[in-house]
């Protein structure tokens, strides 16, 4: 042995060296650090866009607040994982351009009931009207709460550009033209009726007037905008398997 008790060398002299110890520990601590997360400053060249996603219309990024404030997410998820099980189940598996205009993510981590991520177009929005009001009306074994006062609850349609341009501060790319626009879209969406560039503007949203009230917009029309949007709007077919995911 090359060392002896009185002049340690080597490991018996890092072991017996508090000070050297904690220096050199640091060291392997910062450089396992950088390698973890060097790499994430380069987020914006991970998340590979996906042709077809769009920022939320004011009307589905209302029922997404409503859809927050309910605490929906914590019966559903919104993330198909990549599994064979999940994707026969609920359709391609989620990838994250999905949610890159998300604030906050709604991914959840308790299914109570299904994943959400990919239930737009999957049924009418009558269905979803009946479903929210008494979800046993289409369900009978349905455990889920009923949410029928939300068509009781007008939207603040005229303050909502505030929201909007909170959002453009944290990363979404909404336009001055899209603020200016928001009442008068979220009238239309909710009425069923385009008017001027809604469409253009926010290709594929679902028009209607969701909850049976013609004239007013309430929570009700706003979620239900927001849950027939969903995961319809990547388009997959020019995305290779495999990649960018
Ligand atoms: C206590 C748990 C729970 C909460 C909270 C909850 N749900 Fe559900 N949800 C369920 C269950 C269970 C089902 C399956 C039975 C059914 O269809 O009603 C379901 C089904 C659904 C479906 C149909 C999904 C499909 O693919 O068939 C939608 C849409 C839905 N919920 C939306 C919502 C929304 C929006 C909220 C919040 C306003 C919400 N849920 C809150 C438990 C919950």
């Amino acid at each position: 042995m090359a060392s002896n008790a009185e002049h340690p060398t080597g490991h018996a002299l890092i072991e017996r060296s508090t000070t050297l110890l904690f220096v050199l520990t640091l060291l392997v601590v910062l450089i396992g650090g950088l390698v973890e997360i060097v790499p994430l400053f380069k987020l914006e060249t991970t998340v590979q866009p996906v042709p077809g996603m769009r920022p939320y219309s004011p009307l589905e990024q209302i029922g997404r607040n409503v859809y927050t404030r309910e605490g929906c997410y914590t019966c559903h998820s919104q993330q198909i994982r990549p599994f064979r099980d999940e994707v026969e189940r609920y359709g391609p598996y989620s990838v994250a351009a999905e949610s890159m205009y998300d604030h906050p993510f709604l991914w959840g981590s308790k299914r109570t009931g299904p994943d959400l991520a990919r239930v737009g177009s999957k049924y009418s929005n009558a269905w979803h009207l009946a479903h929210m009001i008494d979800p046993r009306s289409v369900v009978p074994v349905s455990i889920m709460p009923a949410y029928a006062f939300l068509k009781d609850r007008d939207i603040d349609v005229d303050g909502f550009g505030a929201h909007m341009r909170a959002l453009r501060d944290v990363g979404v790319p909404y336009s001055d033209t899209m603020i200016a626009q928001a009442p008068a879209d979220i009238r239309a969406q909710a009425s069923g009726e385009e008017t001027e560039g809604l469409l253009a503007r926010y290709p594929k949203a679902r028009l209607g007037d969701f909850d049976g009230q013609p004239g007013r917009v309430t929570e009700m029309d706003a979620l239900i905008a927001y849950l027939q949007v969903l995961g319809t709007l990547a388009d997959f077919s020019q995305a290779t398997p495999g990649e960018g995911s």
